[in-house]
């Protein structure tokens, strides 16, 4: 099929919910992917930071294969292999404890907030506020909702979960307003990305572990998109030399194969027994067997040096585009999750790369987003920023 039949049989069968770009990518290898036309691309979105380590990595196809020849669902009924597997390493490259598995990043999110009004049940005490950030993303399920705070992602869908409330992201003191004696968790990504790649500050993360510590609160970080080697640490809360209670994962950690997590620390996980929480697909041998592997190459040492490495040559790179051209006014982020903000709208951009070989996307109107895989080469960094090189003087 074409790039239009896919997408006219598309609008006439699939739900009216995405502003689909007007392609069909049918096939990747490494930091590449064709659309149906035939039509080649280097690819710096990665499925949203999800193609950790790029298209069709031999190992996690061989992974695969092999995991779909031996069990590919059985329940969380009986104890899973690949799962335990995977609890271990990803217990063991964090430094958390236990571990619970979703579907999804919005599903993990679901299951932290959850978890911390749970833990606080457990002890007797009716401590159900959660104190989230303002630009923040969290999902679409409605808890997640709830707790993600732009508005345009809310309208309509309200009454949403109470007891959720927002203070300015990098700012202690608006936290410390919100505290009360009902509160049960901090929420918060290390580095906001859709709302437009911000890192959170070295003295706002410390400053909030501080709190929960003095208050007993939980402190619950959503590591979806930032997590698992994203920011050339194993885990972004790493950089801030802090351990979280909660942390959820999704994204990166499956390759591309759909698995979230949510871990805990010892204490915070006795919030949940039997009965407490659940789904049907979370943590499936199929998903568990990918990720376990996708979580053995990227907690390497040197897998993680060479992000850091790569993300040197990127940003040093993306710091001489952001000088030459007047409309861009800085790069932010962290490792190979980074943000070029410019004083216009970045949607032709996106499109005019597209048309020159080179897949990005946006974070926000006026951010234009890089999240390739981990694995990227120097050349193919080369390549595509001469792609863009090359778009930023087509945008007129
Ligand atoms: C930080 C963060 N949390 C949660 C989510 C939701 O993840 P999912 O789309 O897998 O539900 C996202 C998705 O972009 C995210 O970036």
């Amino acid at each position: 099929m074409s790039n239009k039949s896919i997408m006219d049989k598309g609008r006439q069968y699939i739900m009216n919910t995405y502003g689909r770009i007007p392609i069909a990518l049918v096939k990747g290898e490494g930091s590449r992917v064709w659309d149906a036309d035939g039509k080649e691309y280097l690819d710096l979105v990665g499925g949203i930071a999800v193609c950790a380590l790029g298209h069709a990595h031999p190992e996690l196809t061989a992974v695969l294969r092999d995991q779909s020849e031996k069990l590919w669902h059985c329940s969380n009924l009986y104890w899973i292999e690949p799962q335990v597997e995977l609890a271990a390493k990803l217990c063991q490259s964090t430094g958390m404890d236990k571990a619970f598995f979703a579907n999804s990043g919005a599903e993990a999110n679901e299951g932290a907030i959850k978890l911390a009004r749970k833990y606080f049940y457990r002890q007797g005490q009716n401590r159900y506020q959660i104190i989230a950030c303002r630009n923040s993303f969290h999902g679409r399920t409605t808890g997640a909702l709830a707790a993600t705070g732009q508005t345009k992602y809310q309208q309509g869908f309200e009454p949403l979960l109470p007891g959720i409330e927002f203070a300015e992201f990098n700012n202690l003191e608006s936290v410390k307003a919100l505290l009360t004696d009902k509160t049960c968790g901090i929420l918060v990504e290390p580095i906001q990305g859709e709302g437009g790649v911000n890192p959170a500050t070295v003295e706002f993360m410390t400053g909030l572990k501080r709190i929960c510590q003095e208050t007993g609160a939980l402190l619950m970080l959503d590591e979806v998109q930032c997590g698992v080697g994203r920011t050339g640490d194993m885990m972004a809360f790493q950089y801030y030399g802090i351990t979280p209670d909660i942390v959820t994962l999704a994204k990166g950690l499956g390759g591309g194969f759909p698995i979230g997590a949510l871990l805990a620390t010892d204490e915070a996980a006795s919030g949940f027994g039997p009965g407490d929480h659940a789904s049907t697909f979370g943590g499936n041998p199929l998903g568990c067997a990918v990720a376990h592997r996708v979580v053995e190459i990227i907690s390497e040492p040197d897998f993680l040096a060479q992000v850091k490495n790569i993300s040197d040559y990127m940003q040093e790179k993306l710091e001489q585009i952001v000088l030459k051209n007047n409309r861009a006014s800085g790069l932010r982020g962290r490792g190979l999750l980074l943000g070029i903000e410019f004083s216009a709208e970045v949607k032709d951009l996106v499109d005019i790369c597209r048309g020159n070989g080179l897949l990005l996307l946006s974070a926000g109107p006026r951010v234009l987003r890089f999240v390739p895989p981990l694995n990227i080469t120097e050349s193919e960094v080369d390549e595509a920023l001469n792609r863009l090189e090359q778009s930023l003087q087509d945008w007129k």
